[in-house]
């Protein structure tokens, strides 16, 4: 299991220091929410943020995009220092070639759905991702309730993608109490951002998820 803290609820003043306390806690992945106020109805930051903190961190940038299409932004964000770029599947009219656009650019690539989209387009994507995000919440904002029909859906994509390598990434109010059951269904990346900020210090935190995996 790969816990990929979300900023969005982290200290907006103080990026710095926490990805420098991230990294000492022993937390390889860090998780941007970038938010258009289009595609979702809020807004926090984008490429140029990321450029900046990127000069001090060596964490892996993983970076979800909640911006209407995406493909407009695929060498600013690697330019900018992302590791994996995600985009959103109903986002995006010509999602294959965004795909491999951002492949291409030299970034892992993947692919997001909200929790009422279903994920049929797989079937037609699979030699071209590198990871899916399943949303458990409706993507916009931070300390929202899990979705249980996410546990459904998790299994789902995990027969679509039998015989890849790719990742599956779940979002949206992941705590320790239900991590050790979405890992179980088949989830690698576990996103946390209330759950995780909330309760400092993080390297504790960090075993508490860990432990609840075991
Ligand atoms: C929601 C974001 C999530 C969010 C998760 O739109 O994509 O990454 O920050 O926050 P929690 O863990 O508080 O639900
Ligand atoms: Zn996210």
């Amino acid at each position: 299991m790969i816990l990929s803290p979300s900023l969005l609820s982290a200290d907006f003043g103080n990026l710095q220091a926490t990805l420098e306390q991230l990294k000492i806690s022993g937390i390889s992945w860090v998780h941007w929410d970038v938010m258009d106020g289009s595609f979702v109805p809020n807004i926090t930051f984008g490429q140029h943020v990321i450029r900046q903190l990127r000069k001090i961190s060596s964490l892996f940038f993983d970076v979800h995009l909640m911006i209407d299409d995406p493909g407009r932004y695929i060498a600013d964000f690697r330019d900018a220092g992302a590791d994996m770029l995600v985009i959103h599947a109903e986002a995006d009219t010509h999602i294959q070639r965004t795909l491999s656009e951002i492949r291409r650019c030299g970034m892992k690539a993947g692919l997001a759905f909200n929790p009422a989209t279903p994920t049929e387009c797989l079937d037609y994507l699979r030699d071209d991702l590198d990871m899916v995000l399943i949303m458990s919440v409706n993507p916009g904002f931070g300390g929202q309730k899990f979705i249980p029909a996410t546990y459904g859906k998790i299994q789902r994509v995990r027969e679509q993608l039998a015989g890849t390598d790719c990742l599956i990434e779940v979002d949206g109010g992941v705590t320790p109490e239900n991590a050790g059951d979405l890992v179980r269904s088949g989830t690698d990346v576990l996103v946390s951002g209330s759950a995780f900020f909330n309760h400092p210090p993080f390297d504790t935190r960090l075993k508490a998820f860990e432990n609840a995996c075991l």
